[in-house]
């Protein structure tokens, strides 16, 4: 069993008008509602692997049925925590070009008890868990060290922790030694305060994470790959894609696929190639952070995996 905390579940709503012009009243020619969030994106990810995978996040009450019968149909266990205020709503607007636009909500602020009972189940999961993983932003009320916490609390158990977190989260997660961080470019480049600006730069950012204590740091590229480092040395992957639909969430695919490779005992290089093939079959879909796992199959043989030897 793999647990992912994401704790701050998102009802996404993506809204198809012709052109957006501010300040003007717009119609939808078509509009669709799902649960979203990094966590979903990731636990919906790995259960399509196959993989055994529970999800601890927020729900409230008008959202419950809605989360918990997509979660459900996607082969995810969700222990939806109830909370009293209303769930983050996210909104994107696509227009006739592509052209999307975004409105992230601002989500519930929880109260103590709410915080409790969220942290509570996180604990049990992880105690019937081989792998945990903390993913996205936390909702407001939580403390900027939550996940430092929270990986000490998992490593603790001798459960190997994967974070993919960014801004302050990151930064003390990673004082936590977690086994596995994942941030994209513009996140790693806030951590070490530092230009990422080609291969070389990313690996040399990975061995100061790993100097930090993360046994295997991975840093996500984008259509550029990813690199990844372990005890056998340096890698990177990617795979040219001739089409790209929608790229947003590749980054929670691409971490599903890692987690799941190192669950079956995975060395990186391996890991890579699956993560990277995740990540590139999210790119090629609309919908956001899922694959479907004949793309993923198919994409497997298409990936280039270099050892870095510099
Ligand atoms: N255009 C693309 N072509 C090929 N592969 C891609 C493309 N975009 C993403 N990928 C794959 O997906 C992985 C993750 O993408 P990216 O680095 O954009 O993640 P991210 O910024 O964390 O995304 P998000 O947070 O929205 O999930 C990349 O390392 C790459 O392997
Ligand atoms: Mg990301």
């Amino acid at each position: 069993m793999i647990t992912v905390a994401g704790f701050n579940t998102a009802i996404d709503r993506l809204i198809q008008i012709d052109t957006l012009t501010s300040g003007q009243v717009h119609r939808a020619s078509a509009e669709q509602v799902y649960p979203g969030g990094k966590g979903v994106h990731v636990a919906q990810t790995m259960a399509a692997l196959g993989e055994r995978v529970q999800l601890v996040g927020l729900v409230d009450a008008a959202h419950r049925n809605l989360v918990g019968r997509r979660m459900s149909e996607r082969g995810v266990l969700f222990h939806g925590v109830e909370v009293a205020g209303e769930l983050r709503h996210c909104m994107a607007l696509r227009e006739r070009d592509g052209r999307m636009t975004e409105i992230l909500g601002q989500g519930p602020q929880l109260s103590p008890d709410e915080r409790d009972r969220l942290l509570r189940d996180f604990q049990r999961s992880v105690d019937e868990s081989e792998l945990v993983i903390l993913s996205g932003s936390l909702p407001r009320g939580f403390a900027a060290d939550t996940y430092a916490a929270l990986v000490r609390l998992a490593q603790s158990a001798g459960k190997r922790c994967l974070v993919d977190a960014s801004g302050e989260l990151l930064h003390h997660a990673l004082e936590a030694r977690p086994f596995l961080i994942k941030p994209n470019r513009d996140e790693v480049q806030v951590l070490l305060g530092r230009d990422i600006d080609g291969i070389a730069a990313a690996v040399d950012a990975l061995r100061e994470i790993a100097a930090r204590g993360v046994s295997m740091p991975v840093l996500s590229l984008g259509a550029d790959g990813a690199v990844g480092l372990d005890g056998d040395g340096a890698w990177h992957a990617s795979v040219e894609l001739e089409q790209v639909r929608n790229a947003v969430g590749s980054g929670d695919c691409f971490l599903a696929g890692m987690a799941v490779a190192l669950r079956r005992g995975q060395p990186m290089r391996e890991a890579l190639r699956l993560a990277v093939a995740c990540g590139a079959a999210n790119a090629m879909e609309t919908e956001t952070g899922y694959v479907h796992p004949d793309r993923v199959e198919h994409l497997l043989g298409r990936v280039q995996v270099r050892a870095w030897m510099h």
